[in-house]
C-alpha cells in the first residue's frame, strides 16, 4: 500500500497579525509590542494606591496563588519590580471598562478608567502570563511577560452570557466557575434563567412550595424529545436567598451584573405545580400526553419533558399578587436595574378556553389573547418600573403591543430586535442562528444536542447591529448574549464543551472594535486558546479541527465520493472500509463508494499517533444514489446540507438534529426535486426520509407526490392512478421519519413534491410561523 502523508495548510500569512493581538481574547483595541520582558516572581510587589483597586489586586493574587503557588505583597509605593493598579484615569471618554496596560522591563502598570477597567486590565495581564509555568510542584519563576502597551475598551455596553438552571440545575460552586469564565473574557452580564416548566430554582420565603414542590420533578425523559423512556430519578434543587446573595456578590466582585429571569406568563408549570390556583384550570391535571412519565399523573406536575406547555399563568388578581410578592423578594437580591420577565412561548389555548380570560379581554377592550399577553406584561412592567427597575422580555413581548419601557431580547432571529429598535426600544441581540450555544458545533456531533449547526466561525462572524437600522436606531442595540439552554446539557463539563471556544469568539464580537475582528487571526490563536483551556483543566470542543466529511457525486453519477478533510495541519487520516473489513488504510483522496456500506470510519491522528477524532458513516445504496438531482426551491441558507445532492447521497440521517447538516431544511416552502436515474428504470416504490419534530417547528409534509417521467421536455400532464403519478397524504404527529409512495412504473426521471405543512397552529412551539420541512434522502427501489 502506498502511503503518503496528507498535509493540509492554513492559508494566508499570519505572522504580522500575530504581532497585533498576541494570543489575547478578546483582541485588544490597540496593542504595541515593546523591547524586552518583565520578570514576575515572588519578589515582585503589587502597588495599590487606592482602595478601589484592592479587589482587583486580591483577585490577581488569588489567580497567582492557584496557578503558580505564590502571591505578591501589597504595598503603597515601590521603585521597581512592581505591578501597579490605578483607577480613575480618563482614557477613552464614555467607555466604561477602558484600561491601559503597560509592561516594561522594570514594572507593569494597569490603569483603569473605572474599577472594572482596572479589573479587565488584570484579566489581560493574566492572559500574558506563560501558563507552561503553571503549578507543577517545581517553581518555574520568574514568569516572563512581553513588554508592550495596550489601550483597550469595549465596543458594546451589554456583553452577556445566559445559563438555564431550570432544565438542569448547576451547583453554586459551578455557577461561580461559570462567572469566572465570563470575567476572563470581559463579559459584564450573567442572565440567570431561574424558573421554567422543569423546575423553580430560587427560594421565595412567602411561597415555600415553589421550591419544595416546584423545585423537583419525578423523572426526566431519556434521550432526545419525545424520549425513549423516563429515567424515573427525582431531580431538582434550588438556591436559597443567602446563596443568591453570595452569587450576586461573587459576580459583582468581577464586575458582572446578574439579571434574574422569572418566566411569565408561559413556561410556568413548576410554579403551577406548587400553587395550582395560578392556572386558569386549577382542577385539571397536568396534560402528560404521550410523554414517558415517572410517578403520579394526578394533579399539577413539574414537567419531565421539554417543549412548550399550554397550562400557563391565569391573568387573575391572585396571580398578579403572587408575582408581585415574588418580585418583591427577587428585586432586592439583585442590584441589576433589569429584571427579565420571560414572555416567550406562551400558548394561548388556556386563555381561549377560560371564561374569566374572555371577560377580561372584553372588559379591557383588548383585541385578542395577544392583547391579553401585552396587558399581562404591561401590568408587570408598571409594578417593576414603580420599584425603580426595568424589564427585559423575549421578542414575543412585541406581539399585541410592546410595554412602554421594555428592553427586547431578540431570539427568533434578528427581526424582533430590528422592530423594537425602530420603535425606539433598547435591544439585546441573541438570535438563535448565531448566539444559541446549545446548538451543535460539529457536523459529526455524537452527543445529543437540541439541534441546529452553529460552528465557531459563524459565531465569530456575527454582527449585532443589523445593517437595515439607521444610526439612531442602531444606538438601541446595547449588545448581544450567548444563550445556554440545558435540556441536553446535564452537567458542568458538557456546559464547558458547549461554550468553549464559542463564548470566546462571541467575546470578541462584543468587546473588540469591529475593524479589529479578524477570523484568520482568531484561527491562528486557536491552538494557544485550546492549550490554555487544557492547562486550566476546562473541557472544550475541538470541533473546529474535527474531521469534516462531505459526500460528492462520483464520475458519471456512478456511486458517491466520501471526502474527508481536517484543518489540523499536522494530522494524518486513516480510514477503515466497513464494520466487516477492518483494514486500516491511509486516506489519500476522496473514497469512491459504489454499494451499501455499514459503518465506514475515518480517524485523525496527530504526529504521535494519538487519535484525535473519528467519524463513522454508513451508506444505503438504491436506484437514486449518486444520480443527478435538481431542486425547484432552494433550501434555507440555515439548513443547506451539501446542496441538492444531499437527497441522493446514500446518507440516511441517524442522529436527527444533532447532524442537521444531513438534512435540507425548507422554511415554509415545498420540496420539489427531480432525479435523473440515467436510464429507464423499473421502480416499485419511492421513500422520502424526513424529520418530524414539532417541538423544533419541524413538521412532516402534508402530502407527498411522485411523478414518473420518460423525459423532461414533454407537455404530458402527469395523471393520477396507474400511469404517471402517485401521492400520499401524511398524518402528522406520528413521529414518522420515512414516507413510502408505492407505484410500479418504468421511467427515466422521478419528480418528488413534498408539500410544506404550512403555518404552525396555535398552542404549539413557533405558532403562527411557517413550519420547517426537513428531508434527508429520497430512496428509489
Ligand atoms: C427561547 O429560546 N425560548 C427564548
Amino acid at each position: 500500500m502506498k502511503k503518503i502523508l496528507l498535509l493540509l495548510t492554513i492559508s494566508g500569512s499570519l505572522s504580522s497579525m500575530a504581532q497585533n493581538t498576541l494570543n489575547i481574547v478578546p483582541a485588544p483595541a490597540e496593542l504595541t509590542l515593546q523591547k524586552g520582558n518583565f520578570a514576575l516572581s515572588p519578589s515582585t510587589v503589587i502597588v495599590v494606591k487606592n482602595g478601589v483597586d484592592d479587589n482587583a489586586a486580591a483577585l490577581f493574587n488569588k489567580f497567582l496563588e492557584k496557578t503558580f503557588g505564590f502571591t505578591l505583597k501589597k504595598v503603597k509605593t515601590a521603585a521597581s519590580n512592581y505591578v501597579q493598579l490605578t483607577t480613575l484615569q480618563t482614557l477613552v471618554p464614555g467607555k466604561e471598562g477602558a484600561y491601559a496596560l503597560n509592561v516594561n522591563p522594570k514594572n507593569i502598570t494597569v490603569s483603569g478608567q473605572t474599577a472594572s477597567g482596572t479589573f479587565y486590565g488584570v484579566q489581560t495581564l493574566i492572559q500574558l502570563l506563560p501558563l507552561k509555568s503553571a503549578k507543577t510542584g517545581s517553581k518555574n519563576y520568574p514568569l516572563s511577560i512581553t513588554a508592550l502597551s495596550i489601550t483597550d475598551y469595549p465596543r458594546f455596553q451589554y456583553r452577556g452570557m445566559h445559563l438555564d438552571v431550570s432544565r438542569h440545575f448547576m451547583t453554586i460552586d459551578y455557577i461561580k466557575k461559570y462567572i469566572d469564565y465570563l470575567a476572563a473574557y470581559k463579559y459584564n452580564t450573567f442572565h440567570f434563567h431561574l424558573t421554567d416548566d422543569q423546575g423553580w430554582r430560587i427560594e421565595i420565603k412567602k411561597y415555600p412550595l415553589l421550591t419544595s414542590v416546584g423545585g423537583y420533578r419525578n423523572g426526566t425523559i431519556i434521550g432526545r424529545y419525545p424520549g425513549k423512556g423516563n429515567d424515573g430519578i427525582r431531580y431538582g434543587g434550588f438556591y436559597t436567598q443567602e446563596q443568591i446573595k453570595e452569587i450576586v456578590q461573587y459576580a459583582s466582585d468581577r464586575y458582572i451584573k446578574v439579571i434574574p429571569e422569572i418566566e411569565m406568563p408561559g413556561h410556568a408549570s413548576a410554579a403551577i405545580a406548587a400553587y395550582p390556583q395560578l392556572s386558569c384550570f386549577p382542577d385539571e391535571s397536568t396534560s402528560v400526553g404521550k410523554t414517558p412519565w415517572a410517578g403520579t399523573k394526578e394533579g399539577k406536575q413539574v414537567q419531565q419533558t421539554w417543549g412548550v406547555f399550554e397550562d400557563v399563568f391565569a391573568p387573575t388578581d391572585y396571580t398578579f399578587n403572587f408575582l408581585q410578592d415574588v418580585l418583591d423578594e427577587v428585586m432586592p437580591l439583585f442590584p441589576s436595574t433589569y429584571i427579565h420577565i420571560g414572555g416567550d412561548e406562551c400558548p394561548k389555548e388556556s386563555w381561549k378556553r377560560s371564561p374569566f380570560c374572555q371577560q377580561l379581554i372584553k372588559d379591557n377592550n383588548l383585541k385578542d389573547e395577544h392583547g391579553l399577553q401585552s396587558y399581562f406584561i404591561q401590568r408587570i412592567e408598571r409594578y417593576i418600573n414603580g420599584k425603580g427597575k426595568k424589564i427585559i422580555g423575549w421578542d414575543e413581548i412585541l406581539e399585541g403591543g410592546l410595554a412602554p419601557n421594555a428592553t427586547v431580547m431578540s431570539w427568533r432571529g434578528e427581526e424582533g430586535g430590528i422592530e423594537a429598535a425602530r420603535q425606539n426600544h433598547d435591544v439585546i441581540m441573541t438570535p438563535g442562528t448565531y448566539c444559541y450555544l446549545d446548538h451543535s458545533q460539529s457536523k459529526n456531533e455524537d452527543s445529543v444536542t437540541i439541534g441546529g449547526y452553529l460552528p465557531l466561525e459563524k459565531v465569530y462572524g456575527y454582527e449585532p447591529i443589523p445593517a437595515v437600522l439607521n444610526a439612531e436606531q442602531a444606538k438601541h442595540i446595547l449588545g448581544a448574549q450567548g444563550n445556554v439552554w440545558t435540556e441536553y446539557i446535564g452537567y458542568p463539563s458538557k456546559v464547558e464543551y458547549m461554550i468553549f471556544p464559542r463564548m470566546m469568539a462571541l467575546s470578541e464580537v462584543l468587546w473588540s472594535p469591529k475593524a479589529k475582528r479578524n477570523w484568520k487571526d482568531f484561527e491562528r490563536r486557536l491552538p494557544a486558546i485550546y492549550n490554555r483551556l487544557e492547562t486550566v483543566k476546562t473541557n472544550y470542543s475541538k470541533a473546529y479541527y474535527d474531521l469534516q466529511a462531505t459526500v460528492l457525486p462520483a464520475e458519471n453519477n456512478e456511486g458517491v465520493l466520501w471526502k474527508i478533510e481536517s484543518r489540523n495541519t499536522n494530522a494524518k487520516i486513516q480510514w477503515i472500509p466497513s464494520i466487516l473489513n477492518s483494514s486500516k488504510l491511509l486516506y489519500e483522496k476522496p473514497i469512491l463508494v459504489k454499494q451499501t456500506v455499514d459503518r465506514m470510519s475515518a480517524s485523525l491522528f496527530d504526529e504521535n499517533g494519538k487519535s484525535l477524532s473519528t467519524l463513522y458513516q454508513s451508506f444505503h445504496f438504491n436506484k437514486a444514489t449518486g444520480k443527478k438531482i435538481t431542486l425547484v426551491n432552494q433550501p434555507s441558507k440555515s439548513y443547506p446540507g451539501d446542496g441538492a445532492f444531499t437527497l441522493v447521497n446514500g446518507v440516511q440521517n441517524e442522529m436527527k438534529l444533532s447532524r442537521s447538516n444531513e438534512f435540507l431544511g425548507f422554511n415554509g416552502t415545498d420540496l420539489d426535486a427531480t432525479i435523473d436515474l440515467g436510464k429507464i428504470t423499473d421502480i416499485k416504490k419511492v421513500t422520502l426520509h424526513i424529520l418530524e419534530q414539532p417541538g423544533s417547528w419541524i413538521y412532516a409534509p402534508s402530502k407527498v407526490q411522485v411523478q414518473y417521467m420518460m423525459s423532461l421536455d414533454t407537455d404530458e400532464k402527469p395523471m393520477m392512478g396507474k400511469t404517471m403519478m402517485a401521492s400520499v397524504d401524511v398524518e402528522q404527529g406520528k413521529g414518522v421519519d420515512m414516507i413510502e409512495i408505492a407505484g410500479a412504473q418504468s421511467c427515466r426521471y422521478i419528480r418528488v413534491i413534498a408539500k410544506n405543512y404550512g403555518i404552525i397552529p396555535s398552542g404549539n412551539p413557533g405558532a403562527g410561523n411557517p413550519a420547517w420541512l426537513f428531508a434527508d434522502e429520497i430512496e428509489v427501489n
